[in-house]
């Protein structure tokens, strides 16, 4: 079999990756956590992690139909550098819900006639009717970041993004939808390892990219762009929760808290939601 990221990404690692990244996912074994200032040193054990996942499934089955019988409208936004884990966290959500009521929605790069059009229009027709959870795998928020770190928006588009951004949620949210915006935010040398991962497993380079190999000089570059767009869009009405997705685990388990902490819907079990960890997940000041 023909896999197109053929060492692009080891290549990476080997010529111009910083040395303290290079030595940090040499050094490391599997389940320790690369980033010096995550809270915790070790991912979640295995054992623990899928037994706090089971539970969270029922709760979510729960949610879900409640979201059904009140016509509750439910969007939650993924962002996040590639490899933050924004995909696999989406799938441990709809895991055991109806996928026609759990939808996702990754939309491709925009085509010329969207890209004539008013930037948030592709964005509105996937929005939630009555019952439904719509995960939004990259979102409007291209615009903040990625776009920016490779120019494929003007100076003057993204200056009006930042303008609309907010009032455009304060409509959406206004009119019912809740809005959950999550950043998941991982650490260099964790995805360059989840990357290397990808290039030697033909079952994960679907999830490669040419931006993500263009993009991993330009660490930096996302940086200011994540931070100026977290603190030109974070709002009363539609706040980030930061993720911290150094390890897979505690992000998948915190994320799905937060949602379930929102409702009372029938039969809700707080104890087996359990508690947010708040040194993982929390507002803009988490994020680093
Ligand atoms: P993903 O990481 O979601 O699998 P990519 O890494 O290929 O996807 O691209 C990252 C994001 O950048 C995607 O949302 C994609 O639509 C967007 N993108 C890629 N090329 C362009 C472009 N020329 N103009 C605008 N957006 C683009
Ligand atoms: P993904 O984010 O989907 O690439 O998954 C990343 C990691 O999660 C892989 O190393 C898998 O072995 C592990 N994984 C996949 N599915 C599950 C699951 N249902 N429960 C626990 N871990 C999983
Ligand atoms: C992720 O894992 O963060 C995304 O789903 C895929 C990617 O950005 O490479």
């Amino acid at each position: 079999m023909d896999l197109p990221f053929d060492g692009a990404i080891s290549a990476y690692f080997n010529d111009d990756a910083p040395e303290t990244i290079r030595a940090a996912i040499k050094r490391a074994d599997k389940d320790e956590i690369l980033n010096a200032s995550y809270p915790h040193s070790e991912r979640l054990a295995r054992k623990v992690y899928e037994k706090e996942m089971d539970r969270l499934q029922i709760e979510l089955v729960k949610l879900q139909a409640w979201v059904r019988h009140t016509g509750t409208r439910i969007a939650c936004v993924f962002e996040g550098r590639d490899a933050a884990g924004k995909g696999g966290t989406i799938s441990r959500f709809r895991a055991n819900l109806n996928p026609r009521h759990a939808r996702v929605v990754a939309l491709s790069k925009p085509t010329e006639t969207e890209r004539s059009e008013w930037y948030f229009q592709r964005y509105i027709k996937h929005l939630p009717a009555a019952g439904d959870m719509v995960f939004f795998d990259r979102s409007w928020y291209n615009r903040g970041v990625v776009e920016e770190v490779f120019g494929f928006c003007t100076p003057e588009e993204r200056a009006q993004f930042f303008d609309q951004v907010s009032p455009f949620e304060k409509l959406i949210t206004d009119d019912g939808v809740h809005l959950f915006k999550f950043w998941l935010n991982v650490g260099r040398a964790e995805q360059l390892r989840r990357m290397l991962a990808r290039e030697c497993d033909p079952l994960k380079q679907w999830k490669l990219s040419g931006i993500d190999v263009k993009g991993l000089p330009k660490w930096d570059a996302y940086s200011k762009a994540i931070q100026e767009t977290l603190a030109r869009s974070h709002s009363d009405h539609a706040p980030w929760t930061i993720i911290r997705s150094d390890d897979k685990r505690r992000a998948r388990l915190n994320a799905i808290r937060t949602v379930l902490h929102a409702f009372d819907y029938d039969r809700k079990d707080t104890k087996a939601i359990g508690k947010i960890d708040h040194g993982v997940c929390g507002g803009p000041e988490i994020w680093d």
